[in-house]
């Protein structure tokens, strides 16, 4: 399950490394044990604007798998299964006064941080850091400050190991309150590249356990397991901090044991059927394996609570 880190002026909620489970069917009367509800807190209903920080070394191929699939959130001319359709699920959900969260979702201002500013092994705390000096730097770029709905997303390349990562967690986001004087929040997700430490966790399917032997690894849509694998969780973290930035709006479970909309969906690509550890997915003529098209590429990622049909809902949704 997963743990909820309660801190003065922290909370991180973490992606749990998924691990196939062959004796785990995801289904909706397991899942339904959990019951997602509105805490009245707000949710992101104006545009969204996310700002990623590149840590470690990152070639340019590698960002433009990134780039084009939050390019890809709001982007109306993609072709079905889109990414757009799968944010549609996420738009469903709205705050106390019934605004919904926004459609809009936009690439904004990128950093650098190359040259490892706080080590090749970072704490909770230093990720924080890593965010508030990208954007209070002098004498260098620095992203603006958005404390609003700006989302500050930090990733790490695959030589940097982040606590917890690969045992614990995937990812995780989390809010600082008052960061910089004058200024009530940010919201930040991590996620990192997890190619040299843990494909088999963090990559899964198209890295696989060894006590998996029967499961061979899907093949990648855009050829980069560790990045094509952050892309599920990428849209994982924003689909949270969209309907749970501060953790009081959209959220289930027990107060130590927190279940958010993507939690909820971990591991399901696809209408549950006799594939057990994916869902029906799309294969291409290359034999790559996704679920949605973006604006110019295909990407795997997981579904989404969906609070109205009470159901893991995604794009690619085979009709019955
Ligand atoms: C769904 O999960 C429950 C609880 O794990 C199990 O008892 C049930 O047989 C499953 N149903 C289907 C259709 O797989
Ligand atoms: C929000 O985004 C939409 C679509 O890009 C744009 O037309 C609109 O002006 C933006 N609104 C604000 C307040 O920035
Ligand atoms: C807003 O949310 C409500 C309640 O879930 C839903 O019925 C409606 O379709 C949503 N609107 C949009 C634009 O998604």
């Amino acid at each position: 399950m997963l743990l909820t880190a309660v801190a003065a002026l922290l909370i991180v909620t973490p992606v749990i490394g998924y691990r196939p489970r062959p004796d785990f069917k995801p289904n909706s009367s397991g899942l339904n044990l959990v019951d997602i509800k509105y805490h009245m807190g707000p949710v992101l209903t104006a545009n969204i604007t996310i700002h990623p920080i590149w840590y470690g070394p990152w070639r340019n191929s590698q960002k433009n798998i990134i780039r084009d699939f939050i390019n890809s959130i709001s982007a109306v001319h993609s072709k079905n299964p889109s990414v757009a359709g799968w944010w549609k699920t996420v738009q469903l959900y709205t705050d106390r006064k019934g605004a919904n969260v926004s459609r809009t979702v936009l690439l904004g201002e990128e950093v650098n941080d190359r040259f490892y500013s706080h080590g090749k092994s970072l704490s909770r705390s230093s990720i924080q850091s890593v965010i508030k000096s990208a954007v209070t730097a002098a004498g260098m770029k620095r992203l603006p400050i958005n404390s609003g709905s700006g989302l500050y997303l930090l990733l790490t390349s695959d030589d940097v190991y982040v606590q917890d990562f690969c045992t614990q967690i995937c990812a995780f986001h989390g809010f600082m309150l008052q960061p910089i004087v004058g200024y009530t929040r940010l919201l930040y997700a991590w996620v990192g590249n997890s190619a040299e430490l843990c494909p088999e966790t963090c990559a899964f399917p198209f890295a696989v356990p060894e006590y998996m032997a029967g499961f061979k690894a899907l093949k990648s849509p855009n050829g980069d397991v560790g990045v094509d694998g952050m892309i599920s969780l990428i849209g994982h973290e924003v689909a949270e901090l969209a309907t749970d930035p501060l953790g009081n709006a959209w959220y289930g479970g027990q107060e130590m044991a927190r279940v958010e909309i993507a939690d909820m969906c971990e591991g399901i690509y696809g209408t549950r059927d006799d594939e057990p550890y994916t869902g029906s997915v799309l294969k291409g003529k290359d034999g790559a394996t996704y679920n949605m098209n973006g604006i110019k590429r295909r990407y795997l990622v997981q579904w989404v609570w969906n609070h109205v049909v009470s159901d893991c809902t995604g794009p690619n949704a085979l009709v019955k």
